[in-house]
């Protein structure tokens, strides 16, 4: 209570500290409640009056504001860097069992050791696929938390951790429980498939390089030097064991809890989120089941679990058996299998792409692969097909990792029987034009002839980074198609109220909103027009190079190849598709039509404010944590440079974000200079 009698002295008024006192406890149990039980007690409306009154007081009274308020979990500032800090007991990792074999043999050596020849009793838990971090009460609040690095020492992601929900910032002790001097709780922090599909598509729209999988996702979320970036990822944390404590705390627990389950109930009960999927089994017979049970289910959980954790449950057994050199004799982990199957290749189908390019796909016999059954996979292109030598009817290993579309990963020679060549298109499968081989690919040379190039054409025009015509899906492209009311991409601009009404699920009111979406898409820039036009090579970044270097339309169809080229990030190959796009009579009258019918963009300038970047060509890749990337290009055109979207001998600086991949190694192997966004902010004077 020695907080209270501060703040007194600091003329807080008594009702005043009562409230605030009741709006933590109001807060901290609905947070508890929604994201720890998933068992709301209040409307986010009340939440955020709550929140709102509270915010308001210690607005009103600084000197109330305490690390732990439930205000406080984006902390204000972005830290320099992540400082690194030693564990206070050491974070060991877990011996890996693969089989039942494997864990008679585990469960035979606990018997050895402890020198019993009955069933052991063991703790089974999901082995969530995160990143184990320890979390650190003094006193009942959250003052540190930390990675598990190389297991003695870790970093500092306090700022990062307090953003997620579901870690308590106060221990929700009850009334009469004595506080710990000093508690750390050890878990994992993950991210959910759910959170990290969304999470994804949002990184993608902003043009951002997208994560592989759950980990990594909930890996770059937590290393983050900003927290309110962290903020944004859905982040949740399982506890899974009580690390370091004081003495008098570790002798109420020797005497209150001597089991790890009571431990984990107790954890729960001081506002800890523990899986619920956790049992007790006695010997290797009840532990296999439960392995079985937990694999069947893992298909079903929103989040990814890559085994099973087994751990003796009585505290004096485990202290008695002790440690191996990193890892405990008392627990293990027992792998689930992978998640790769084998079924038959029944066929192979080409799609035809917006740019023509022919994608070959597997049409597989239908086999459940971790809870999901798969019939399609990808091939890629040609050399895929060579690489694995698949032939129709041959025996093929299907993978699905993380998220990403199920993939081929070999063929099982070993049962083939009567397979045929994959059958290599010799004409367009959609159009049936001829096909011209381009590297690994195929690609169909017909244009918007083809019908499959054309819907994709349009969908492209429509989607959001380019026209952005709102509600303009794949079925409207498909029939718009089928029904040959749109045969370029200037036709849907002359579509009209009885031909939209005439297409199935069409009435009044959504044609209405279709015809007004069209008519928005009309004001737009140069940038969105040029990328939406589908111009083989020329992505969103470099359709708005071009129209930041032409300014406008008619130079850049004027431009000879040679001129393209000068521009930084434009090769040969580049500049020919671009010069080849503009000269060819049909598109020009497409592009007139176009404008006749009202599409319009604003004359492009870029505004130097402070020229400090004069002349100069930046490349920006990686994840930025202070600015999004087009912010960040904004500002550097705003300083006179040029951004380009690859890496060449012409680029002057790179500026490497987080996870920065391909563009920092082709820039380090070129020896352009690397600049990090700390440097930029400070160059720029963004501090
Ligand atoms: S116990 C000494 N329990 O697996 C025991 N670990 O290889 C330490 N993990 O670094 C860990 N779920 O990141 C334990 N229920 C669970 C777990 C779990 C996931 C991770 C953890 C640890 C790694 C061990």
């Amino acid at each position: 209570m020695t907080e209270v009698k501060e703040l007194k002295t600091q003329d807080v008024p008594q009702q005043v500290l009562t409230r605030v006192e009741e709006l933590y406890k109001q807060l901290g149990d609905a947070e508890h409640a929604y994201y720890t039980l998933d068992d709301p007690i209040m409307t986010d409306a009340e939440y955020d009056s709550l929140f709102q009154e509270l915010s308001k007081i210690e607005a009103q009274y600084p000197a109330l504001l305490k690390p732990e308020s439930p205000t406080q979990r984006v902390g204000a500032k972005p830290v320099e860097g992540l400082t690194s800090v030693e564990h206070l007991k050491p974070m060991l990792s877990l011996g890996n069992l693969f089989s039942f074999e494997d864990l008679e043999h585990f469960h035979e050596s606990l018997q050895k050791n402890l020198d019993r020849d009955t069933g052991i009793e063991l703790v089974t838990e999901p082995k969530i696929d995160g990143l184990a971090v320890s979390l650190i009460y003094e006193n009942g609040v959250l003052v540190r938390a930390a990675t598990r690095g190389d297991g003695q020492q870790g970093e500092d992601i306090t700022h990062n951790v307090k953003t997620i929900k579901s870690v308590p910032l106060k221990l929700k002790l009850k009334e009469g429980d004595a506080v710990p001097a000093l508690l750390e709780v050890r878990g994992e922090v993950y991210m959910s498939r759910k959170g990290f599909f969304a999470l994804n598509q949002k990184l993608e729209d902003a043009g951002q390089k997208v994560f592989a999988n759950p980990r990594n996702a909930a890996a770059g979320s937590l290393r983050q030097l900003d927290p309110k970036v962290t903020a944004t990822r859905p982040l949740a944390w399982f506890c899974y064991a009580l690390g370091a404590c004081d003495d008098t705390t570790q002798a109420w627990i020797n005497e209150n809890l001597p089991e790890h389950l009571a431990q984990l109930h107790w954890l729960a009960s001081i506002g800890m989120p523990v899986s619920d999927l956790v049992k007790l089994a006695t010997g290797a017979e009840e532990v296999q089941q439960a392995y079985e049970s937990m694999n069947q289910q893992r298909a079903t959980l929103d989040y990814d679990i890559d085994g099973m954790v087994m751990k003796v449950n009585a505290i004096r057994d485990q202290n008695y058996m002790g440690f191996l050199a990193r890892t405990p004799r008392w627990a293990s982990a027992y792998k689930f299998p992978a998640q790769e199957v084998e079924t038959q290749l029944l066929d192979v189908e080409f799609q035809v792409g917006r740019t023509g390019v022919l994608t070959p796909v597997a049409r597989l016999a239908p086999v459940n692969v971790g809870g999901v059954v798969v019939s399609n996979a990808t091939l890629h292109n040609l050399d895929e097909i060579a690489r694995l030598d698949a032939k129709i009817n041959d025996w093929v290993i299907v993978q699905r990792a993380g998220d990403v579309i199920p993939k081929i990963s070999q063929v099982n020679v070993s049962r083939r029987e009567s397979v045929t060549d994959i059958p290599i298109p010799e004409a367009c499968p959609v159009c049936d034009g001829p096909l011209q081989k381009e590297e690994v690919a195929l690609r169909c040379i017909g244009g918007l002839t083809c019908t499959a190039q054309l819907r994709e054409s349009i969908r492209h025009f429509a989607s959001r980074k380019a026209m952005d015509i709102d509600g303009f899906g794949e079925k409207l492209a498909d029939q718009l198609v089928a029904r040959q009311l749109v045969s370029t991409l200037a036709d849907i601009y002359d579509l009209t109220n009885d031909q939209v009404m005439s297409l199935e699920g069409y009435g009044q009111k959504s044609t209405d909103n279709l015809l007004a979406a069209i008519e928005k898409s009309k004001d737009t820039t140069l940038g969105r027009f040029i990328f939406a036009l589908g111009i083989k090579g020329v992505g969103e970044t470099m359709g708005q190079t071009l129209a930041s270097h032409f300014g406008q339309l008619e130079p850049l169809i004027a431009a000879s190849s040679e001129d393209l080229q000068k521009i930084d990030g434009v090769g040969e190959v580049l500049a020919d598709s671009i010069y080849l796009f503009f000269h060819d009579e049909p598109m020009i009258e497409q592009i007139q039509r176009m404008k006749d019918a009202g599409v319009q963009w604003p004359h492009e300038e870029v505004e130097i404010v402070d020229a400090i970047f004069e002349g100069k060509t930046f490349v920006v890749t990686g994840t930025l944590s202070h600015f999004s990337r087009d912010e960040a290009k904004k500002r550097l055109e705003a300083a006179g440079a040029k951004v380009s979207g690859s890496v060449s001998k012409k680029t002057d600086f790179l500026l490497a974000g987080e996870a920065a991949g391909s563009k920092l190694k082709k820039a380090q192997d070129l020896g352009v200079q690397v600049l990090t966004e700390q440097e930029i902010l400070q160059m720029l004077n963004l501090e």
